[in-house]
């Protein structure tokens, strides 16, 4: 598995997104992923399966150093106490001493971005977190807390497909060095039955939502973390690097409309990212 290197931390490309998966199912997909080689899960406090993810880390027998992962402190939480109390709360129902990522999971017009990233300083300082980042920034937001705030943000991870042009964001992260993580990689399923991917996997015998999945780790500074309760599923997905994709794939891909977003929470405005 490729990693990227992220302020000091090495990030897996392709990961598991825990989103809509609660209780036991969560628990079972979560060791069964492990189990196929996964080492990067993705979660947050809002999901309400850090618990579940945190009874399979520990039963799964991984090494801790070996595994990377992901939490985010929701929009409502986003004062520095607050932060403090999501924090703990997560750490504990994941069994961790310490996380891999902690991100800013929405942004909130209320937030005080100084004082929100002091915060989030600290508790790197203090080594529970290995790294902070964001998600949904857009590039306005990005460039106050990459430019003034100087935050070491280790990635913004963002709605991301073939049927979504990012291309602004990402080139705006990618002269910042910084990781996109590209959530909804399969636009939450849509991607596998996708005409124009089903007939690029029929040529490389590999599946549309492969294709999809390739496509996206193709791209320098691109990790990518799709969604997976079914171990064929996972497994599939982990496949998808091994699939090559030539220039009339990338032309066909290309081609298709773009302006597919699928994730835009009523109460925030359009971010744009
Ligand atoms: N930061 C944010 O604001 C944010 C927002 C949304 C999502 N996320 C993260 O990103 C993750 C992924 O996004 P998502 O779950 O919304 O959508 P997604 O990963 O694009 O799609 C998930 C859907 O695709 C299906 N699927 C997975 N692998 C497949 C395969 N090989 N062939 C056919 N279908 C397949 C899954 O089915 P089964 O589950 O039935 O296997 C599920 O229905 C989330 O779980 C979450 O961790 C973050």
């Amino acid at each position: 598995m490729e990693h990227l290197q992220t302020q000091g931390i090495s990030l897996p490309r392709l990961g598991l997104g825990t989103f809509r998966m609660q209780g036991d199912a969560c628990r079972g997909a979560v060791e069964s992923a492990l189990g196929l080689g996964y080492r990067h899960i993705d979660t947050a406090e809002m999901y309400g399966n850090e618990d579940p993810i945190g009874v399979a880390l520990a039963a799964s027998g991984v090494a801790r150093k070996d595994l990377h992962v992901t939490t985010k402190v929701w929009n409502e939480n986003l004062a520095p106490d607050a932060i403090r109390r999501s924090f703990d709360a997560s750490l504990k129902k994941l069994r961790l001493d310490q996380v891999d990522l902690y991100l800013v999971h929405w942004p909130s017009k209320k937030m005080n971005l100084p004082a929100m990233f002091e915060t989030l300083m600290q508790l790197k300082e203090e080594g529970r977190t290995r790294a902070i980042g964001v998600a949904n920034f857009n590039i306005a937001l990005l460039k106050t807390v990459v430019e003034e705030i100087k935050a070491p943000i280790a990635c913004n991870q963002i709605e991301y497909h073939v049927m979504l042009d990012q291309t602004k964001v990402k080139t705006y992260l990618a002269s910042k060095s910084i990781p996109l993580v590209a959530y909804c990689p399969l636009a939450q399923g849509r991607a596998a039955s996708d005409e124009t991917l089903l007939a690029i996997g029929k040529k490389h015998d590999a599946s549309a939502a492969q294709v999809a999945l390739k496509w996206l780790l193709d791209q320098d500074g691109v990790a990518a973390i799709p969604k997976a309760s079914r171990a064929e599923s996972q497994k599939a997905n982990l496949d998808a690097l091994k699939v090559t994709l030539d220039d009339t794939d990338r032309k066909a891909i290309a081609a298709l409309p773009k302006d597919q977003r699928f994730v835009s929470p009523g109460f925030a405005p359009a971010w744009d990212v």
